[in-house]
């Protein structure tokens, strides 16, 4: 940043020495004025690489904030979304509105598509040289998978197959998806680490999100794309998802109703603050694009969190007091989750920085203000 502000002061002097100096001549004179307004903060992004970018699930939790923090950067980004119903879809589209009301929301297009149908992916690819296409469409949850299993097969398996397809045909430099901490199934190597072994889902959301994974590497193989799975950790914050543990408590405990706590509370999650999320999911999109690179990285806080401290600092920060209703470990469900990221920090420099208290804090404050 310092550089930039050097180069800045140097080139705004040179400038006006060449207004005032007679052996300057006029086109010399437009070259400094050139360079000088490229270097003014709302044109320096012209210096960056500025990208054209495509978020699938861009109404979803994760897709939405990452649209925001692009759209920060300078980059252009054209959305996705199929808004199914698997929860309330007005959360959705207003997620969607926040995005529209962005400063650089010109930026940013949303389009009513479902990536299972295979000819409007093809036309969308077709109609578009994306520089990054970061998959976040899917059936997500763990628990739902036992009940409609047929929506994991469609979107998680024959929609990542249109991504694959639309990125190699389109020639897309560098695909980013979503993969899972769930891969790791009921592993006891703690915490994760990306060379563990991830053969033994426990559901079939797991093994979706682990079939994503060989089939990104046989087209890294074949056709030499760069993809990058990131296996996210338990996602939570403000716009959250309301099929997940944090939103439901939240619910429930501002209407004095109990809340059903699985494994009798005996359990660890690395709650991972969306905007530390989305940080690392930008610093491996703005990364230079590698031909031929395949990996999977961690992407969480790092930190093992009992989900009893968890619902506590609920309580606190909602100021309501949890009812717990104690129950038995549900199918599918893992014990615990934790995140070594390394190599995420290693690679691309990721830093997570919101602690588990803040991070509440700012879903609770959220919660009250959009629902109370
Ligand atoms: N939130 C987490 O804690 C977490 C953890 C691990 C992995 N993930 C993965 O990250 C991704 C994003 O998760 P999220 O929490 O934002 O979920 P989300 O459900 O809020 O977002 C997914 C979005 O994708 C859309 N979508 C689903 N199927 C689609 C289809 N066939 N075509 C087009 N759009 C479709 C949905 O309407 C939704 O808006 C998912 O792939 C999920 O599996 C999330």
């Amino acid at each position: 940043m310092l550089l930039v502000h050097e180069v800045c002061h140097v080139i705004g002097c040179a400038k006006n020495t060449a207004i005032h100096s007679a052996r300057w001549d006029c086109n010399i004179y437009y070259a400094f004025e050139r360079i000088y307004l490229l270097t003014q903060p709302n044109c320096r992004r012209l210096f960056e690489k500025q990208m054209h970018i495509l978020i699938t699930g861009a109404a979803g939790f994760i897709g939405a904030d990452l649209a925001l923090k692009l759209l920060s950067q300078g980059h252009s980004v054209v959305g996705i979304d199929n808004f199914n119903d698997y929860y309330d879809i007005s959360l959705k589209r207003a997620r969607i509105a926040q995005v529209q009301e962005h400063p650089q929301a010109d930026q940013f297009s949303i389009v009513e598509i479902d990536i299972v149908n295979r000819p409007a992916m093809a036309a969308l690819f077709s109609d578009n040289r994306f520089d990054v296409v970061v998959n976040l469409a899917a059936q997500a949850g763990v628990r739902y998978s036992l009940e409609n299993p047929e929506s994991y097969i469609d979107s998680n398996l024959v929609g990542f197959g249109n991504i694959l397809e639309g990125c190699r045909h389109s020639k897309v430099p560098h695909l980013v998806y979503a993969s899972s901490s769930s891969v790791y199934g009921a592993n006891k190597n703690f915490p994760f680490q990306e060379n563990d072994r991830v053969d033994n889902p426990v559901s079939l959301y797991a093994a979706t999100k682990k079939a994503n994974e060989l089939m990104a590497h046989s087209y890294v193989d074949l056709y030499g794309m760069q993809c990058t799975g990131l296996r996210f950790f338990t996602v939570y914050g403000p716009w959250g998802r309301p099929d997940m543990a944090p939103f439901r408590f939240a619910s429930r405990m501002l209407k004095g109703e109990p809340i059903p706590v699985y494994n009798n509370g005996n359990m660890i999650r690395d709650f991972t603050y969306i905007d530390d999320i989305t940080e690392g999911v930008k610093l491996v999109v703005e990364s230079d694009a590698q031909q031929g690179q395949y990996s999977v990285l961690n992407i969480g806080r790092g930190e093992k969190v009992q989900l009893m401290d968890f619902i506590d600092a609920l309580s606190r920060h909602l100021g309501v007091e949890a009812i717990i209703d104690m129950k038995p470990m549900q199918d599918g469900d893992v014990p615990r989750t934790m995140a070594d990221t390394t190599q995420l920090q290693t690679k691309y420099g990721y830093s997570p920085s919101i602690s588990v208290d803040e991070g509440v804090a700012k879903f609770a404050g959220w919660y009250n203000e959009y629902y109370g």
